[in-house]
């Protein structure tokens, strides 16, 4: 039996009372309880919650048969798609790699860039002289198929695509991920007959990381999809309707931030001390950002890379104003040996140090850190991982989930929907003078 991921809210206790999180089991067991029978708000888009047991042998071999099709045919494949529709992939893939894969690229294994997640001119400029004349394939990903972002960049990708590679060849390098009916990417994949993956209804943006939304492009990058999802699957179970309170990791750390946020602490950091999980960051950001963030309620979600944050953030982490607390992401064991070597003439003074693995020194800096911050009034969690693999990101990015589910139930609000986001939308739909927009542009033009 494997371990799993532990989760250590001692050192938030003196800041919030073991009463205080108690206090939440109630409410806890039914908020799980709401999102196993579908009673609590946003109840349409509870897909996710029983994904890993319903992911089936099939679809993993298809996506994998997908995968390698276009493992073969291309040096570069491009995720397109924003907030949800990348930065699970993103996560996963970048957690996984070797860290300078984009200098030294893995032997018969498509180098993975992102589009559509910016409307930045240069970027879009300097991919396309990317791909110049290489041979590159296109994973389009939207599930409403309709947003603005990625759109633009699929459309400037398809023609590049089909100018170098002539149009039948093309669309056998184009894989779209979108609703089963609606949106225009649907329209277009049908159109062109693009292979697609279906985005079910019951499933939001940013809780799908374990459809083909991510499952494609990791096991495009060459990641092991069928461990991602037995971690989840594990977590499904550990985190289940059945499991008390006290054995939930999902509701405690739930509990614990409602507790934390209600007694002042308003921003959470979510900290690392591997840079290779600084994506996991981003997604962590966007899954609590937009699931808890509304009706003028909900803890900030901010994250740092530490150590190197901590030349830079730190201090204000130390000795700012003490609204926030910090979530840590350990990773118990790394997966290389690097050890510090003796030198005689000791110039530098790290003899102290000589015959030490790197991550003796970057465990102590985590504890040290850890014990400075909460002498300094932040509460402190810890999430362990026990290695950096696709089990283990399948438990903790499903732990994520179904935490926020919850969490977001604890603070009374909809977890699930994202009206603010359409505010932006509509003023630069205004602005650009999108056909059905003539009287938002007339309004807006008054305002300038
Ligand atoms: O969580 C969400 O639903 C959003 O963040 C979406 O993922 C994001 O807006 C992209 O939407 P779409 O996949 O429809 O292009």
């Amino acid at each position: 039996m494997r371990k799993d991921i532990q989760l250590d809210i001692d050192k938030a206790y003196g800041f919030i009372s073991k009463e205080s999180v108690k206090g939440y089991a109630n409410a806890s067991a039914a908020a799980v309880k709401a999102l196993y029978d579908g009673t609590g708000k946003g109840s349409d888009f509870l897909g996710w919650v029983n994904l890993p047991t319903e992911t089936n042998d099939a679809l993993l071999s298809e996506i994998e048969a997908t995968a390698t099709i276009l493992r073969e045919r291309c040096e570069v494949v491009v995720v397109v798609g924003i907030g949800g529709s990348y930065l699970g992939a993103k996560a996963v893939i970048d957690a996984l790699s070797n860290s300078f894969a984009w200098i030294e690229k893995e032997p018969n294994t498509p180098t993975i860039v992102y589009a559509g997640q910016n409307i930045g001119e240069d970027y879009m400029f300097e991919l396309q002289a990317l791909l110049k004349n290489k041979k590159f394939g296109i994973i389009s990903i939207s599930k409403s198929g309709t947003t603005t972002e990625p759109a633009l960049a699929f459309r400037l990708l398809k023609t590049q695509l089909e100018e170098q590679q002539g149009k039948a060849a093309a669309k056998d390098l184009i894989v779209a991920i979108t609703d089963k009916a609606r949106g225009a990417l649907r329209t277009l994949a049908v159109q062109e007959g693009y292979k697609t993956y279906v985005i079910e209804d019951n499933v939001g943006g940013r809780f799908s990381v374990l459809t083909p939304v991510g499952l494609l492009p990791i096991a495009v990058a060459g990641f092991d999809i069928r461990e991602l999802v037995a971690g989840a699957k594990r977590m499904q179970d550990i985190t289940g309707v059945e499991i008390a309170f006290e054995e939930n990791i999902a509701a405690q750390y739930a509990a614990v931030r409602n507790s934390l946020y209600n007694s002042g602490k308003k921003i959470e950091i979510l900290v690392n001390f591997n840079p290779k999980l600084h994506y996991v960051n981003e997604w962590w950001k966007q899954l609590y950002g937009e699931s808890e963030g509304k009706e003028h309620k909900g803890i900030f979600p901010a994250a740092v890379d530490f150590t190197t944050d901590l030349h830079s953030m730190g201090q204000w982490i130390q000795e700012g104003e003490r609204t926030i607390f910090e979530t840590v992401v350990s990773v118990e064991n790394s997966d290389h040996e690097v050890l510090v070597p003796t030198s005689e003439a000791d110039l530098d003074g790290l003899n102290y140090l000589a015959g030490k693995r790197i991550d003796q020194v970057n465990k102590m800096a985590e504890l040290g850190t850890m014990l400075a911050h909460v002498d300094g009034g932040v509460p402190n969690l810890k999430i362990s991982i026990p290695q950096l693999n696709a089990y283990y990101l399948g438990q903790l990015l499903y732990f994520f989930e179904k935490a926020c589910g919850i969490s977001g139930y604890l603070l009374g609000v909809n977890p699930f929907d994202q009206p603010g986001v359409e505010a932006y939308k509509k003023n630069m739909f205004a602005l650009l003078e999108k056909p059905g927009y003539e009287e938002e542009t007339k309004k807006i033009k008054a305002r300038l």
